[in-house]
């Protein structure tokens, strides 16, 4: 447990005093993606700071925030649960406040649900997260609801987070999506896109360097349009290459980006990099140009397969991930089909599938021909099953090969290994070492499973090894 960055950061003169001696505690319940995950390490941060301390353990919370997921809607069900079952709390402790915001707020129904219980006090949408104590300060005054859901507020300047690895960190680079892809509630939940400054995320960068960090995760909905909203050529390869030059920093990952706005700038910059990784999370949706066209993707199957044998030409080694929804509205079995070809063709190392959700407010939800659920599920069955085997498959090419791993802890499901990825993403767990945690180590894989590989420990980097680090193909 560490703060990434030190920022002195204004702070909430406005957040009245406890009333009491005792400390008040803060429970902070997050669903949905990385972005969310880091609203809510930066909410515990400023909460922290403003004097609450955390609490695991809901029960005994004085403010219980949840930080909600709209994607889908089974991601809404989870929350609306949990939100029922505080009611009891709050029966018991009347005193408890509790915060409800995120990426559901901007569902009219759910907004209309949430103003009228009686056991939620501050309501905020995604752009108003960093400004939640100076909320409960005024819920505090009157104790009568608040709510906060502007979308239109220019991005927020550099927050601290409190952050539980030590090793990893999350940094927004973007806020927002313009994208308005016809299924996807998120640029209705997130606003307009807006890219923080270049050197406010590379300030950033260096206070997580300094701290210790070895790994950044840069964060946006689609970071290939980084900087499009910023003054000068500003863009994402700049943004990179920046980071790139950084002392100390070992690894640069990001999440998404959106193969409309690929680039072989990206591809080049990505290549002579030391140490971006050589991991291309491109989610594709589907294969079938229809599909494609209705979800409004903006490019097609083919021009996707050049991509990525762009990628695979000028970075041999690299892996390439996706994600895909299933059963979008009118999707036929011919449709289908051309997903698992495509799937058969491009040979993921990994996908990520979803059964389309319907979400209201978007151009999806009201197309003819929904899919049922039933068919829906019989092609997630087939689609996993082909992908699980091409997974296998290729992990059992990297048996005998040596791997750089950056070990993140002790492996979940068997406390007697470490674990830790490769450059390309890949778990691999190993035996062997004192404290390996944050350390870069080579290992030997000797057995690939679908979704980890097994390896023996070779050799323990010493820092002045690590850094910069060896490439992981030949270039
Ligand atoms: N900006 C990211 C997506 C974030 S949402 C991108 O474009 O890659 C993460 C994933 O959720 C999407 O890639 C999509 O596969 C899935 N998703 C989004 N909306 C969905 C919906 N209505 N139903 C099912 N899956 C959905
Ligand atoms: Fe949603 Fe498309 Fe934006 Fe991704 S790029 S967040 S799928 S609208
Ligand atoms: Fe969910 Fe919002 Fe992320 S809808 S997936 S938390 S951007």
């Amino acid at each position: 447990m560490k703060f990434g960055i030190i920022i002195q950061v204004k702070l909430f003169e406005d957040v009245k005093p406890l009333p009491e001696n005792k400390p008040k505690f803060v429970h902070i319940a997050t669903w949905g993606c990385q972005m969310n995950d880091h609203d809510s390490e930066v909410m515990r941060a400023l909460l922290e700071q403003s004097g609450l301390v955390w609490t695991e353990d809901v029960e005994k919370a004085d403010l219980v925030v949840l930080n909600t997921c709209s994607v889908r809607k089974s991601a809404e069900q989870k929350v609306m649960g949990f939100l029922g079952a505080l009611k009891h709390l709050k029966e018991s402790r009347p005193e408890v406040i509790v915060a409800v915001g995120g990426c559901m707020i901007q569902n009219q129904e759910i907004m209309k649900q949430l103003r009228k219980a009686g056991h939620v006090n501050i309501i905020f949408g995604t752009r108003s997260f960093h400004r939640l104590p100076s909320l409960i300060s005024r819920y505090n005054k009157t104790s009568a609801q608040v709510v906060e859901t502007d979308l239109g507020e220019q991005p927020p300047g550099a927050l601290p987070a409190h952050r539980d690895s030590g090793i990893k960190a999350y940094v927004t680079i973007m806020y927002g999506c313009d994208n308005f892809c016809s299924y996807c509630v998120v640029p209705y939940a997130r606003g307009r896109e807006k890219s923080r400054p270049l050197t406010e995320i590379c300030e950033e960068v260096g206070g997580l360097v300094a701290s210790g960090y070895l790994e950044v995760m840069l964060l946006g909905q689609n970071v290939n349009s980084y900087g499009k909203d910023l003054p000068g050529k500003v863009n994402f390869a700049a943004l990179l290459g920046e980071l790139d030059r950084m002392p100390g920093l070992a690894r640069i990952r990001y999440m998404t980006s959106h193969p409309r706005d690929f680039s072989d700038e990206l591809i080049a910059t990505i290549r002579q990099s030391h140490k971006v990784c050589e991991h291309f999370h491109l989610p594709l949706q589907s294969g079938s140009n229809s599909v494609l066209e209705r979800m409004n993707r903006g490019y097609t199957r083919e021009q996707y397969l050049q991509w990525v044998a762009k990628i695979r030409s000028v970075i041999p080694a690299a892996s390439i991930t996706t994600d895909l929804i299933l059963g979008f509205p009118g999707e036929t079995e011919q449709e289908f089909q051309e997903t698992l070809d495509l799937v058969e063709r491009v040979r993921f190392d990994a996908i990520y599938t979803f059964l389309y959700s319907p979400r209201p407010g978007t151009a999806a939800a009201v197309m003819p021909d929904q899919v049922s659920g039933e068919v829906k599920k019989q092609r997630f069955t087939r689609l996993t099953e082909t992908q699980n085997e091409i997974s296998l498959e290729i992990n059992k090419t990297l048996v005998g090969q040596d791997w750089e791993v950056l070990v993140e802890g002790k492996s979940k499901t068997n406390p007697e290994r470490w674990s830790g990825r490769t450059r390309t993403g890949k778990i691999v767990v190993f035996k062997g070492g004192d404290d390996l945690t944050g350390k870069i180590v080579d290992v030997a894989i000797d057995c690939a499973q679908t979704w980890n590989l097994i390896a023996t420990l070779k050799n323990i980097r010493i820092k002045e090894e690590s850094l910069p680090l060896k490439r992981t193909y030949n270039v």
